[in-house]
């Protein structure tokens, strides 16, 4: 009985809130293409696509019963969903418009049943109409996938409050450009100093400093002769477990976690370990890294990337993996005066008096091996180097931020 009352109820929604409200979930966007019974290419955008079953392979859109769009595409045993890229907005604004010739200028080739698949589409996904349900005043479209391809991997185009825009990676997005300015600003009131530290000790100095959850790589010196790969000025890693061990041994507990589940770790045995190893590297005040050559290439690689081209979940995982499979080069070493070592960096922080880092110190091409001897000279010269590099730090800029 109460349920009959509350089905016969209707509650009023005002539809401009009704969009308002629901604006706010964001979407993708997709064409929806068929050929027509008049053998015209017809298509209509929509933002109502959605995966519906793996078993059989169902997918679902909505038009809605008054599209003229529709009523062409449902004359259609088979139709195909184009997902657009974030650089086909303007062909999205012409197809949901009312112009007449919506398909001039577009590429397109036929999929398997004839619709059309748009060459510029993230992806295709060809369909049979499985059926058709009334849903108020849109029909529930469902598809069967006959037939499916990624085109073209790039940023879709998403549609958000009534606007268009793309998608960026939360988690490893770059800072506020004032804190790279502030690097730039620091690693340039060290440039003579990394210079004359590069030649004394003939090997490559490089500087580090957090932007956001990066690492920005903002200064480097060499010495003639010296052969060494290394990013370009200005690149970004994410600052995640390896790497910057560091910049997050001084920091909190909560930003130590931060940086060991950031690198995807969530076995607690395997988390304790890390933990262990920054106070290791915290007592020590200095990490050092063992040579692993072609993983090195492959490494550069995937920050360049990084940096420089779209930022992708998938380049984010392949740099994220990249370095996580570095962990055991970063094994804390108990450096024997008389044994050698692979020695690929040596790192010491540069703090701002004894508080926060503010900066990294890297020493990288060395001879190979070191001996152990020689490796600890070089260490105490580094934190050496870095203490006066922090005063001038403070006395160049005013302050450590
Ligand atoms: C981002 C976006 C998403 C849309 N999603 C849908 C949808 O899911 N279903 C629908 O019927 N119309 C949707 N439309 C509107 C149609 O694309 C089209 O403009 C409308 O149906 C009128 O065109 P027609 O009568 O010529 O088909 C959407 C429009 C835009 C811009």
């Amino acid at each position: 009985m109460a349920s009959d009352v509350a089905s016969r109820v209707t509650v009023e929604i005002d539809p401009r809130r009704y969009r308002d409200v629901l604006g706010h979930y964001p979407t993708g966007v997709a064409l929806i293409t068929a050929i027509d019974e008049s053998g015209t290419p017809v298509g209509m955008i929509v933002g109502s696509f959605t995966s519906v079953s793996m078993d059989p392979p169902l997918i679902a859109y909505l038009p809605s019963k008054g599209s003229f769009a529709y009523s062409r595409i449902s004359t259609a045993s088979h139709f195909v969903i184009n997902v657009l890229s974030a650089a086909q907005e303007n062909l999205c604004r012409t197809f949901a418009s009312r112009v007449d010739d919506k398909w001039s200028g577009v590429s397109w080739h036929s999929a398997p049943n004839g619709a059309p698949v748009l060459d510029e589409a993230v992806a295709w996904i060809e369909c049979s109409v499985e059926s058709v349900i009334e849903a108020g005043d849109h029909f529930i479209v469902l598809g069967r996938v006959v037939e499916l391809a990624v085109v073209n991997p790039a940023t879709p185009l998403l549609f958000f409050q009534g606007g268009y825009g793309r998608f960026t990676i939360g988690s490893l997005v770059a800072g506020a450009a004032p804190e790279l300015a502030s690097a730039i600003r620091m690693a340039d009131a060290l440039r003579e100093d990394i210079q004359s530290l590069a030649e004394e000790m003939k090997a490559g100095c490089d500087l580090f400093g957090p932007v956001g959850s990066d690492l920005a790589y903002v200064g480097s010196a060499t010495f003639p002769g010296l052969k060494r790969s290394s990013p370009a000025l200005g690149s970004r890693t994410p600052l995640l477990a390896p790497l910057g061990e560091q910049y997050v041994c001084w920091g909190t507990p909560d930003e130590q976690m931060k940086w060991i589940t950031r690198s995807g770790d969530t076995d607690p045995e395997s988390q304790a370990l890390k933990l262990e190893r920054l106070e290791i590297a915290r007592q020590r005040g200095w990490s050092m890294s063992r040579i692993a050559r072609d993983e090195e290439i492959k490494f550069y690689d995937a920050v360049r990337q990084y940096t420089e081209e779209e930022l992708l979940p998938a380049r984010e995982r392949v740099l994220r993996e990249q370095i996580v499979a570095w962990s055991q080069l970063y094994e804390p070493v108990d450096v024997k005066e008389d044994e050698t070592y692979s020695v690929h960096s040596i790192v010491v922080p540069i703090r701002c008096g004894d508080g926060d880092v503010v900066m990294s110190l890297r020493l990288v091409g060395l001879p190979d091996p070191t001996s152990g001897r020689d490796l600890l000279a070089i260490v105490d010269r580094l934190k050496e180097a870095s203490a006066l590099m922090s005063t001038k730090i403070l006395s160049h800029v005013g302050s450590c931020s």
